[in-house]
């Protein structure tokens, strides 16, 4: 059901489009309270984004691979009404007390679980899968919550019971799992292989983590949140690559591994400021790229920062085009984990173009994951987390319009 805000929504829309009768290259031409053209402009379709969004895209988006190289899809379903093979939200708390110089205070970690005085993390995950058809959740970590502090591999058996908890949450509601490493590179200022810890010190936290999740395939490993300001992009590859070997001689052969770039892992600057050239290097122990998948965050403020209510952009030219063209010419994918704007309507129109652009090119997309529902307060700007009221979860304004794959899905109940 639309609600007010939802019908301001469409008639802001609906004056944006074009007096012509058919609407632009990315326009709106169709959804739930559409009243304008439902035609589009010479060399767009209208493709049926949701129920409640449809959009003209340009009809030669749907390029098929220049490139011969294999590209490694992983072997999960796509969702209904959406191509991506993956939509999901991140599911924020254990990473807070995580500052961006690496500094994570174990005690400022904030499980976004009942049990441990949070919010209702796992009804929220029941909620995205059972209603708005998810299927990953990003669980970010402080590395020094998971040793308790001590530099190294070894994880604290209470800790980890509590990340645990959160983990096995979320693989219940048949979601993959990505485990992230929320330490920008860095434990407590210094920066891992470039003065601060070393990479077999970064290898070994890998190590212990792949070898307690080798057997679940629906795990996702990310080997680390935002990257910035790394002096040299080379000896950051070889960091990644430490990792990545860890991970996968410790048994998860089979897993996902996200590998990310420097500048905030910003998709805009992945080729260009150096981090796709030298990520390209990181291999399996076989050789092989199998399973590889390059870690890209982007928003749609004015900064790129994610902490703007306001949306300016849908990044199409400036990031997403462009990617896609290095990523087919190398015959790689790549992985939004982060992305998302205020409830407002500048952010639904341009992040349902983002959206849209990417299930386009879902050959090299694999999806977007939200930034953020978990622990965030109802009022946190970017909040993605829906509201309870008994058994009744609603989604907020930006989740229900855009993100959700199942479309139009604003609330729904569970526990039922
Ligand atoms: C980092 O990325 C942003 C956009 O995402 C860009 O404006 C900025 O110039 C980049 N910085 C560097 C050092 O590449
Ligand atoms: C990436 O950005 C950093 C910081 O501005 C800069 O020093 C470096 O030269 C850039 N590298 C490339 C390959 O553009």
């Amino acid at each position: 059901m639309p609600s007010k805000r939802l019908s301001a929504l469409a008639f802001a829309l609906s004056a944006a489009v074009s007096v012509h009768g058919q609407s632009p290259e990315w326009g709106q031409c169709g959804g739930t309270g559409w009243t304008g053209p439902t035609t589009c402009v010479a060399g767009t379709v209208c493709t049926d984004y949701s129920s409640s969004y449809s959009q003209c895209v340009p009809s030669t988006s749907t390029v098929t691979p220049t490139s011969t190289a294999p590209v490694s899809t992983p072997s999960i379903s796509p969702i209904s009404g959406n191509t991506l093979t993956f939509t999901g939200v991140n599911i924020a708390g254990f990473d807070f007390g995580c500052g961006s110089d690496g500094t994570c205070n174990p005690t400022g970690a904030w499980p976004p679980l009942t049990q441990y005085y949070g919010m209702d993390g796992a009804g929220q995950m029941q909620h995205y899968t059972s209603t708005d058809g998810y299927n990953v959740f990003r669980l970010p970590v402080g590395w020094q919550f998971l040793t308790n502090g001590v530099l190294g591999g070894d994880l604290d058996a209470d800790n980890l019971a509590e990340y645990d908890a959160l983990v096995q949450t979320c693989l219940a509601t048949g979601a993959s799992c990505i485990i992230d490493i929320h330490n920008y590179a860095r434990w407590n200022g210094l920066i891992i292989g470039q003065g601060g810890p070393t990479n077999d010190q970064f290898a070994a936290v890998w190590t212990s983590i792949a070898t307690k999740y080798a057997d679940e395939e629906k795990i996702i490993f990310g080997v680390m949140n935002e990257p910035h300001d790394i002096p040299d992009i080379n000896l950051w590859a070889g960091s990644v690559q430490a990792a990545v070997t860890a991970i996968r001689n410790a048994g998860a052969t089979k897993q996902l591994i996200l590998l990310p770039g420097n500048n905030w892992t910003s998709a805009e600057t992945f080729v260009s400021n150096g981090s796709g050239p030298a990520l390209l290097t990181v291999t399996n122990p076989d050789g092989s790229t199998t399973g590889l998948i390059f870690d890209v965050h982007k928003y749609l403020d004015f900064d790129n920062s994610g902490t703007n209510e306001e949306c300016v952009t849908n990044n199409i030219d400036s990031s997403w085009a462009p990617l896609a063209t290095w990523l087919r010419e190398n015959g790689r994918q790549a992985f939004n984990t982060e992305t998302g704007g205020g409830n407002v309507a500048s952010c639904v129109e341009y992040m349902c173009q983002q959206i849209a652009y990417q299930a386009q090119n879902s050959d090299v997309f694999l999806g977007y994951v939200g930034w953020a529902a978990g622990n965030f307060a109802p009022t946190y700007v970017l909040g993605e987390a829906p509201t309870q009221s008994g058994t009744t979860w609603t989604d907020t304004l930006l989740v229900s319009s855009c993100m959700a794959p199942i479309a139009g899905a604003q609330s729904g109940s569970t526990g039922e």
